[in-house]
């Protein structure tokens, strides 16, 4: 009974510290970003949502990435978010309309390091981002890299080495210096856990190629900073 009532006061806990993390984020964040997990999952949520979720955002980002890029948010969604908002016909293919692309807000320096502080506060449950999910072996980089580019078509959506490749995802140039490892693997295993809309296909990879495409991404953006 005692045991019974530890953990739910330790669950309630939890609740609180996230819910308090939000609340440490400027109001006008959540007018585009979903800080706690959405109770609505239709596929309408998902097309009218202004930004990306930031309800895991915390197992998501590194946060010195989170600090920098909130002082000079560069397009991680090359077409714009979502792209099918900003993108005209082109002559070969569609390109994406500038200016139908509205630069995200910029915070000076405090505002940016107490926004990645609250940011970091915003764990995902452990079993959507198990601790260990990419098991580190960096070897099998080259591998992943011919499996993003040719055998699993990721490229097709991201842009990855030198910038080359789809618009519809976000960029994944500095995927190493942006995303923590262990959320990259959860991520590619199984993207409808996210969200179950989302329109990034779960290719059902088998756990040598999670960890291949993982060791590769990263790996991108490491070298040059
Ligand atoms: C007017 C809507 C809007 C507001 C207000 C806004 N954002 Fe955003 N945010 C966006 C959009 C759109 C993107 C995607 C930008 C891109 O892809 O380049 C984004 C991206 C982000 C990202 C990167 C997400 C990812 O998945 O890569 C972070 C972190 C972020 N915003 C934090 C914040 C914080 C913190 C605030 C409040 C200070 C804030 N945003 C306010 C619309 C907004
Ligand atoms: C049909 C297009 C499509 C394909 C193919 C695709 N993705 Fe994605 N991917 C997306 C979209 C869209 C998102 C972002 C979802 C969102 O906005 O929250 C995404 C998100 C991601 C993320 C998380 C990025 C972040 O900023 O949080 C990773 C990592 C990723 N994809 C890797 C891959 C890999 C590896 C492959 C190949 C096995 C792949 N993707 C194939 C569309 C695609």
């Amino acid at each position: 009974m005692k045991g019974l009532l530890l953990a739910v006061a330790g669950l309630t806990a939890a609740f609180l510290s996230s819910a308090s993390a939000a609340d440490k984020l400027d109001p006008s964040c959540s007018g585009c970003h979903a800080l706690v997990k959405p109770t609505d999952t239709s596929l309408d949520r998902l097309l009218t949502r202004k930004g990306p979720d930031l309800w895991f955002a915390g197992s998501e980002f590194n946060k010195d990435w989170l600090v920098s890029w909130l002082q000079d948010p560069k397009p991680i969604h090359p077409a714009g978010y979502p792209y099918f908002k900003t993108i005209k016909k082109g002559e070969k293919n569609d390109v994406p309309d500038p200016s139908k692309i509205t630069p995200h807000p910029k915070l000076n320096k405090a505002d940016a390091e107490a926004a990645a502080e609250a940011l970091m506060n915003l764990k995902a449950p452990a079993d959507l981002v198990p601790a260990g999910a990419f098991k580190g072996d960096m070897k099998g980089a080259r591998m992943g890299a011919l499996a993003f580019v040719k055998f699993r078509g990721c490229v097709a959506c991201h842009q990855g080495e030198n910038g080359q490749g789809g618009l519809s995802g976000p960029e994944l140039t500095d995927a190493g210096t942006r995303l923590q490892p262990d959320f990259i693997a959860a991520y590619i295993t199984d993207p409808q856990r996210f969200d179950p809309h989302i329109w990034m296909p779960t290719s059902n990879l088998k756990d040598l190629d999670i960890q291949r495409l993982t060791a590769f991404l990263v790996q991108l953006g490491q070298g040059d900073k």
